[in-house]
């Protein structure tokens, strides 16, 4: 990584992403599945982090997804990426989804999530990542709960790698 590399605003790597709900996403009562709405969540998620560190970026966790208001067939989903903070190789990424109302002119806050992405090369190898830097009010507030947030899911972190350990190895490629 280069020098001016180290650090990028959040501007810089800000994704959207607009969906119209069909019936194929819905279930039989016409709102929109759960599952699905996390794919439209990760793929932005991962858009904004892959700006960030110009890099390939895997998931590693998807966490605080909050449902808020069933989304009905046909509506129109906007979706909100920023990447809120940067660690060593590893980005937390924000996600807010809403409705827009195209006649009323109103967006309706639906869901919001969390996402933890690592950056990797070709070969899986996990790159360092530039740190964030925030300007506004509103990012200077999200850096400072991310490390909070980072805190609390280090012992999760943990439970897992103590997980796959006792798992033994015929459990991993
Ligand atoms: C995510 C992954 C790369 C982490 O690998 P690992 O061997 O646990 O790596 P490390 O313990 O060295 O952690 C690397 C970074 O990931 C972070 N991390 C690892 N597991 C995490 C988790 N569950 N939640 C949040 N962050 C996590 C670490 O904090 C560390 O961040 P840092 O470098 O910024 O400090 C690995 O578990 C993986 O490849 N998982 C599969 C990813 C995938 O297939 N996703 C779905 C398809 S895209």
């Amino acid at each position: 990584m280069s020098d001016e590399a180290k650090s990028r605003t959040v501007a810089e790597s800000q994704s959207e992403r607009s969906e119209i709900v069909f019936p194929s996403d819905s279930n039989a009562l016409g709102f929109l599945f759960g599952g699905r709405l996390m794919q439209y969540i990760d793929l932005v998620g991962a858009m904004a982090a892959s700006r960030h560190a110009r890099s390939f970026t895997v998931t590693a966790s998807m966490d605080h997804l909050d449902f808020l208001s069933p989304v009905r067939v046909g509506e129109l989903l906007i979706l909100k990426a920023s990447v809120n903070r940067a660690y060593r190789t590893s980005m937390e990424v924000g996600v807010r989804v809403m409705v827009e109302d195209v006649v009323e002119q109103r967006l309706r806050h639906v869901s919001s999530a969390y996402l933890t992405f690592v950056a990797i090369n070709r070969e899986g190898v996990r790159q360092v990542v530039p740190q964030v830097v925030p300007e506004t009010e509103h990012q200077k507030r999200r850096h400072e709960d991310a490390g909070r947030r980072r805190e609390m899911r280090a012992g999760e972190t943990q439970r897992k790698k103590e997980m796959r350990a006792a798992l033994g190895e015929e459990w991993h490629v």
